[in-house]
């Protein structure tokens, strides 16, 4: 049995030490607002925050995370600059699809939470790493300068 502090509860899940993060998320926890992308941590629509600092859920074993604070996309709103991250885009109305925002949420938090005004380059350099099929990194960007007022 493993033994997590998921945004802020402790979660006990019976799983191998090697199980992605994701899964145990996903699959023994019903907690379905991280998503599935591509599974190999390239795109970043499985991002959560590991001690306040964004993660890939699909490339980090779960053996990796005991101990730690694990933040997803379920309770970000529980933070001040999830909240106002939020506002944003649902203001701008960010989303196309929606399948990849999840991950774009947690990144722009993690980013907003590092630095409170970032430069189009910072947000470019903190984004990258989260890709959208939809193409809505235009709003995005707005969005999270909008978040940084
Ligand atoms: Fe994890 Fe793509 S699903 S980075």
């Amino acid at each position: 049995m493993i033994q997590l502090t998921i945004n802020g509860k402790a979660q006990h899940v019976d799983v191998a030490p090697d199980t992605p993060l994701l899964w145990v998320l996903r699959d023994s926890l019903q907690m379905t607002g991280t998503k599935y992308g591509c599974g190999q941590g390239l795109c970043g629509a499985c991002t959560v925050h590991v001690d306040g600092e964004p993660v890939r859920a699909c490339s980090t074993p779960v053996s990796d995370v005991v101990g730690r604070r694990i933040t997803t996309i379920e309770a970000v709103d529980g933070e001040r600059v999830g909240k106002v991250v939020q506002e944003a885009w649902r203001k701008l109305d960010v989303v196309q699809c929606g399948y990849c925002q999840s991950g774009q949420i947690m990144s722009a938090v993690a980013l907003l939470t590092q630095n409170r005004k970032p430069s189009d380059a910072d947000i470019d350099n903190a984004m990258a790493g989260n890709l959208c099929r939809c193409a809505t990194y235009v709003r995005i960007r707005a969005a999270i300068h909008e978040a940084a007022k």
